[in-house]
């Protein structure tokens, strides 16, 4: 595929449907919080836009970012989005190897210097000159700095890249560190800088910053920690299927009850979706199968700022945050 090639001719030779892309756009445009008047421009913009350069550094992480975006039972147009992107270098997906992966991330750099997008899962280890984690005998946070000179924007994948996540977690032996922490400290250069936290993030988040940066160049409305606002500015709580048992009082309190059974509200087996901004409870994943709480778990806060060592994952939240439940109500 040449990097000319726009996204209408790439989706016809892929036998897509003007109808199918048209429902992907208006996936799309619910995601990013768009009027469904904006969804013909969404359209059009993306038809036309050619594939942009894309370098994906994945450093202190489990994998698990990349798995909540290719894993689908049945290919998706979503996937499609993500084959159109000029994917130059990502350590999981790519075939080569060695030397010639390598190389293929300095052409990128070089060729496209200030055009490309830069996706990074994982965190960044810093402690003791960042000798944790090397790849081809360099530190993570020399290939990071390298990469992100050149980037037109950076893409936080995941709560480890975004503010550190689990390998952060006290006493935190490797001095991992997220990407803001670092362009805050001056360790590598300021960029526009996209969060997108969970472990793993929405999928549908991903490909719809993605989308939005193809279609009209620039990052969607963010909060203050960088995060989408059409995703991340509610709580999970706010959207959650079991709600009309919290207003109800209707209780699980043991794993094996029966309002566990019952389907009903997990606060007081520790839920954290009253003070977690994500929208898992619309999308879910797996096509929309599922999230933690549909299938019976409580919300462990996994997008927000010190996820794990705010922990006490099954412990009740506070009475201080009950008193803000009341008026979430
Ligand atoms: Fe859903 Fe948790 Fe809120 Fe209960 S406390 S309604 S399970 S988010
Ligand atoms: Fe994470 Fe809570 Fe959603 S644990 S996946 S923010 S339900």
């Amino acid at each position: 595929m040449s990097n000319k090639e726009t996204l209408e001719s790439f989706l016809r030779g892929q036998h897509i449907s003007r109808r199918a892309f048209l429902k992907y756009c208006s996936v799309i445009a619910s995601v990013l919080a768009l009027p469904p008047a904006a969804i013909p421009a969404l359209a059009n913009k993306l038809r036309r836009s050619i594939r942009p350069p894309v370098i994906w550094l994945s450093f202190q992480e489990c994998t698990g970012c990349t798995e909540s975006l290719t894993r689908s039972h049945a290919p998706t147009i979503e996937d499609l989005m993500f084959d159109f992107l000029s994917l130059d270098y990502h350590h999981t997906l790519q075939a080569a190897s060695g030397v010639s992966a390598e190389r293929a991330r300095e052409k990128t750099i070089e060729q496209s210097f200030g055009k490309y997008i830069l996706i990074v899962d994982g965190s960044i280890p810093i402690a003791e000159g960042g000798i944790y984690s090397t790849i081809a005998g360099r530190t993570n946070l020399d290939i990071l700095e390298e990469a992100a000179k050149g980037a037109a924007i950076v893409v936080a994948v995941g709560s480890c890249s975004a503010f550190g996540g689990i390998a952060a977690a006290n006493p935190n032996p490797t001095g991992a560190t997220g990407i803001s922490m670092l362009m805050d400290n001056g360790l590598i250069p300021r960029k526009p800088l996209v969060n997108l936290p969970g472990c793993p993030p929405l999928p549908i988040a991903i490909s719809g910053v993605l989308t939005n940066m193809i279609a009209f160049g620039r990052l969607p409305e963010l909060d203050n920690l960088n995060r989408p606002l059409s995703i991340y500015g509610k709580t999970v709580h706010e959207r959650c299927s079991r709600i009309r048992h919290f207003r109800r009082r209707r209780f699980a309190r043991r794993f094996d009850d029966y309002g566990a059974k019952k389907g009903w509200c997990l606060f007081k087996l520790g839920c954290k979706g009253p003070v977690s901004h994500n929208a898992c409870a619309v999308f879910k994943w797996n096509q929309g199968t599922s999230f933690p709480i549909d299938s019976g778990h409580p919300c462990l806060g996994c997008s927000e700022h010190d996820f794990w060592d705010k922990g006490s994952f099954y412990r009740q939240l506070r009475r201080r945050r009950g008193r803000r439940l009341r008026r979430l109500q």
